[in-house]
């Protein structure tokens, strides 16, 4: 790796991807449609395009030896769509100008959600299939991306997959303030004994390079899916409680019913849409199922293929996120 384009760079995961590109000393360049001063203060080069105009992607590949995938739409809330043009055909875009550049090979950013059938996922491991269908455009528009970069490499272009699930730390813009945010009116919904996988900003980051430097070293990686994670299953809700602590918040109370979430979720969705509210709704139904389920995966593959661990503990990791909501405070608090 010498010539780099992250997507999404500016993002949570693509600037943690970036930093530990940079500290390798590798030239690197950022996609996305915003410019990051943060990304300016590291001297990374910025190119700013959408991933639905193939020109723009087209041009951002040019010169890479290797693309790392990132950015898409997250979220649980937005029309299909909008969802299918950034996360599929976007996908496509990022392919199909690394084919046509010459581009060695691509680390796609994938998601656990795009296998997630509505019940317990407990220590599965990727041979498990894709369900039939989906409760959000989220899941839907990451497996069909996920399908094209297979397809490529059963064609010959080196790419490797990644699920990461539930990724937090510093600078965490979705989870950690999504659970900030509601702090005092969050309940726990479902068996409060569910266990997820969640993982570290940094590990996830540190995975990428990995999937890169071993795709390099042994094409026959190439195709592969690994879910990577803290390999350390907990209780969502005492996660939950551990993000709240380090921001000096108290826990979660109160209890819903799985079943009382989902109609919640369902209600919010028909009233949301019906009046085409844009702001994401408190509860959607995938997000009520997902909160009311385990899902927690066997990451052999990964430890074996790439050499992956979770190199900082979920202690250490929620002891920066600590350090850093602290500051961000202070930060807050002179301004
Ligand atoms: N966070 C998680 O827990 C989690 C879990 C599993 C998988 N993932 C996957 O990890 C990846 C990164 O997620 P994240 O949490 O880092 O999200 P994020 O912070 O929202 O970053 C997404 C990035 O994508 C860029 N982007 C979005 N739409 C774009 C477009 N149309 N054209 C060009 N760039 C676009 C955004 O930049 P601009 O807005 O400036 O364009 C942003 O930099 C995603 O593929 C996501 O599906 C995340």
């Amino acid at each position: 790796m010498e010539k780099v384009l992250v997507t999404g760079g500016g993002g949570f995961l693509g600037r943690a991807i970036v930093k530990q590109l940079l500290h390798k000393k590798i030239r690197v360049t950022s996609f996305s449609r915003g410019r990051y001063q943060a990304l300016e203060q590291m001297g990374v080069d910025q190119i700013q395009g959408d991933l639905t105009d193939a020109q723009a992607v087209m041009a951002a590949v040019n010169g890479m030896d290797t693309v790392f995938h990132v950015a898409a739409k997250p979220g649980l809330w937005g029309s299909y769509d909008s969802y299918y043009r950034v996360n599929v055909t976007g996908t496509r875009h990022v392919i199909d100008a690394c084919r046509a550049q010459g581009v060695d090979k691509l680390v796609y950013t994938s998601s656990p959600s795009v296998v997630f059938n509505d019940s317990h996922m407990e220590n599965v491991d990727e041979s498990v299939p894709y369900p039939d269908t989906y409760l959000a455009p989220y899941p839907k528009t990451k497996a069909m991306a996920e399908k094209l970069v297979r397809k490529a490499s059963e064609q010959g272009f080196l790419s490797i997959i990644l699920r990461p699930h539930l990724i937090w730390g510093p600078e965490d813009n979705h989870l950690v303030p999504g659970i900030i945010k509601r702090a005092g009116k969050l309940k726990m919904v479902g068996p409060t004994d569910d266990l997820v996988d969640t993982i570290y900003v940094d590990n996830a980051a540190w995975a990428h390079i990995l999937a890169a430097e071993k795709l390099e070293q042994n094409p026959e990686l190439s195709g592969r899916i690994y879910f990577i994670s803290q390999d350390e299953p907990v209780s969502k809700w005492q996660m939950a409680n551990a993000f709240l602590k380090a921001a000096g918040l108290p826990p979660v109370k109160g209890h819903v019913s799985a079943g009382v979430a989902y109609a919640a979720g369902w209600f919010f969705e028909t009233v949301y849409k019906a009046l085409r509210i844009q702001k994401e709704p408190p509860m959607t139904r995938f997000a009520a199922r997902e909160l009311a389920t385990s899902h927690w995966f066997d990451i052999t593959r990964a430890k074996k293929d790439l050499g992956y661990y979770p190199k900082i503990s979920t202690q250490e990791g929620l002891k920066q996120l600590e350090q850093y909501l602290s500051r961000k405070n202070q930060t807050h608090l002179k301004n």
